[in-house]
């Protein structure tokens, strides 16, 4: 096709700014960080970005170390965990995922990879067994899975190391752990799954904190111990149907 005969007139146009890389150089880093600006700076005028929500708790020292299972195993190649607002979303996994939900998370486990369902709600949904039982052997429960089993962690003792420098190390990146939290960490892991404990202290700092012995194996403490605490708990802390009650007009 023939070029249109009438060109830009010469003069401080594009073509002027295209053919000088100083110039065009400058005038793209202006507009981007005019952009740049406009989106971090207010950042640093509020409080928080993150608007809080009555529930959420720093983890336990046992669904902590549970957590640290889940992302050694690399579960999060399958699973997501970060119910999206989309209706299909809600009816299938439960409310959509708040950001406070996930603002003690070190790493946040959101993604959109989903080889198998979302985990973000999966808290009560099945019982002890039922996790023991597909954890151990997957197509036992859901014949048609393709989770591979995970047995050994009911064979392997937990050892979670120094909970308390986890936790301390936790608390510096911004989780509120109290003194009394860090002080008690080895021992909450132990007792947290240990059926019959008096776990009163623990559930008054870590509220809707589960204590029971969760693999079934009252001998010792198991990584499957941790990991399902973990799974148990994933979604339980914000009470949806409270907050939805107290929305409703009058
Ligand atoms: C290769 C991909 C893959 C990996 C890795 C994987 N899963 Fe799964 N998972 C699936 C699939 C597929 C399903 C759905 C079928 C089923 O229930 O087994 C599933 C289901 C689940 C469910 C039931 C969810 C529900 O709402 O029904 C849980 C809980 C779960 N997985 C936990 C884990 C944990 C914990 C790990 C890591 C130890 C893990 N998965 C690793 C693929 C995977």
């Amino acid at each position: 096709m023939a070029t249109s005969p009438d060109q830009p007139k010469p003069g401080f146009s594009h073509r002027t700014i295209e053919r000088n890389v100083t110039l065009l150089g400058l005038l793209a880093l202006i507009t981007v960080s005019i952009g740049g600006i406009v989106e971090i700076a207010p950042l640093f005028w509020v409080d928080s970005t993150i608007e809080k929500v009555e529930g959420v708790r720093p983890y336990t020292p046992l669904e902590l170390a549970g957590r640290n299972i889940y992302i050694r195993e690399g579960c999060y190649v399958c699973h997501s965990q970060m119910v999206r607002p989309f209706k299909d979303e809600v009816e299938r996994y439960g409310h959509y995922s708040l950001a406070a939900e996930s603002m003690y998370d070190h790493p946040f486990q959101w993604g959109s990879k989903r080889t198998g369902p979302d985990l973000a709600r999966v808290g009560g949904r099945y019982s002890d067994e039922w996790h023991r039982e597909h954890l151990k052997d997957p197509r036992s429960v859901v014949p048609e899975s393709i989770m591979p089993g995970y047995a050994f962690l009911a064979e392997k003792p937990l050892k979670a190391g120094d909970m308390r420098a986890h936790l301390q190390a936790m608390r510096g990146v911004g989780v509120p752990y109290s003194d009394a939290d860090i002080a008690k960490a080895n021992d909450d892991l132990t007792l947290q799954a240990t059926a019959d404990a008096d776990a009163s202290d623990l559930q008054a700092r870590f509220p809707k904190s589960q204590a029971r012995d969760f693999d079934g194996n009252p001998a010792m403490v198991s990584e499957m111990d941790a990991l399902i605490a973990y799974l148990q708990m994933l979604g339980t802390l914000v009470d949806f149907k409270a907050a939805e009650a107290q929305e409703q007009p009058k």
